[in-house]
């Protein structure tokens, strides 16, 4: 048996006064109003209305950095709805989706928040093997959640969804921003894994991936833009304001898995899908295989919270609220040495700053020398 647990807060005093705009003007015209709204802003109480909808399973190493890039994104946050379904855990993203939900409903600061979760036992569909395969089973509850999570967004009359997997990682705050002033009907922002993967397929090939060309050169941001590609997966918005929705039923014969139905189904609608690197917007982990365990995702991303810290000064940030849940490293040690030296000049203390992070993720305990310029 499952059974299945609630949380939903809607701004009951914010919906009511909603209701009576909305059916002019849509989700929520601002009055008497939660947000503070910088007198600098007058666009931000008519930004589009967004959904973002997160399916979660198993996430509970990056939720606590993911749910803190969302919360800092730099879009009012009385134009967003969060939308989270998540089941079948077996790590503690139901104890952190839990705390989490319960504090940004104390906030009321979003238009409305919902997040389901659906505890076992079981803790797997019966096609799956471990946790991370990806059974029929497990295909067919994504896509018709994403279907509901399309439904929902329209009811609460939302001019845009956000699809976003617990995976991604925002760290430009500008990303909604940017994305929703392009006007695209279905758009991603490139991700970065460290790799050469990303949230995009440059070709496609009997409904497969294949390597483009252009991928390489898209990637490194050798050019610069935004790109018409096959698929697009990951963090994906898509303007619901259009008719005739891509979805998730079979155009031919095309193989039961969500992104690669969404953007058949999208083409076969005349849809563009649309990767964009005009400017750095996040990361992505690289997905985990069939036999992966938690720990070998766990060491990816601490690789990658390494290869963040390189070029964005802060990392990858975790709220206060969310730093219990930081799934705890290795003490710190000289993995196995008698001694570890850090080598810095005294005159790059940025440099510096970068490394003492990235030792830090990796828990390797040091000792600073001081450099001195030779000749
Ligand atoms: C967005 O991020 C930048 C740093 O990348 C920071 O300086 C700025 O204050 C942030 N803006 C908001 C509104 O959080
Ligand atoms: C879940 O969280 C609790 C406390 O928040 C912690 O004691 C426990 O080790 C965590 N379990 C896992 C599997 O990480």
């Amino acid at each position: 048996m499952t059974h299945s647990s609630v949380l939903s807060s809607v701004k009951f005093a914010l919906v009511a006064i909603l209701c009576s705009t909305l059916i002019n003007r849509g989700f929520g015209q601002k009055s008497g109003n939660l947000v503070p709204i910088k007198d600098d802003d007058a666009d931000r109480s008519t930004l589009p209305t967004i959904l973002i909808a997160c399916l979660v399973r198993n996430k509970a190493h990056t939720l606590p950095y993911f749910l803190t890039t969302l919360e800092n994104l730099d879009y009012p946050q009385d134009r967003i709805a969060i939308w989270i379904k998540s089941d079948h855990n077996e790590d503690n993203t139901t104890q952190i989706l839990r705390t989490w939900g319960q504090e940004v409903q104390d906030w009321g600061l979003y238009h409305s928040v919902s997040i389901e979760i659906i505890d076992g036992p079981p803790f797997r569909q019966s096609d799956q093997e471990t946790a991370f395969t990806w059974s029929s089973k497990r295909f067919q509850l994504i896509m018709r959640l994403k279907e509901e999570a399309v439904k929902v967004a329209k009811k609460i009359w939302a001019d845009y969804i956000f699809f976003i997997d617990a995976d991604v990682f925002l760290v430009n705050n500008q990303t909604l921003k940017n994305l929703v002033a392009k006007q695209k009907d279905l758009v991603a922002p490139m991700l970065l894994s460290g790799g050469m993967y990303s949230n995009f397929w440059g070709g496609m090939k009997d409904y497969y991936y294949v390597r483009s060309d252009n991928y390489k050169d898209i990637l490194d941001s050798k050019i610069t833009g935004c790109f018409d590609v096959p698929l697009i997966h990951s963090a994906v918005l898509m303007n619901i304001r259009k008719k005739n929705l891509p979805n998730y039923h079979p155009v031919s014969d095309e193989p039961e898995d969500d992104i690669i139905r969404f953007a058949v189904s999208a083409k076969a609608k005349g849809f563009t899908m649309e990767v964009c690197n005009d400017m750095e917007y996040g990361y992505v982990l690289s997905p985990m295989e069939d036999e992966s365990s938690f720990n070998a995702d766990n060491i990816r991303l601490q690789n990658l919270r390494v290869e963040i810290a390189v070029y964005w000064p802060d990392g990858l940030p975790v709220s206060d609220l969310l730093k219990q849940f930081v799934q705890q490293q290795n003490p710190p040690s000289t993995i196995g040495f008698d001694q570890t030296y850090l080598i810095n000049l005294q005159r790059r203390p940025d440099r510096l700053q970068k490394m003492d992070h990235a030792l830090e993720i990796l828990g390797i305990d040091y000792t600073l020398i001081e450099a001195v310029d030779g000749t």
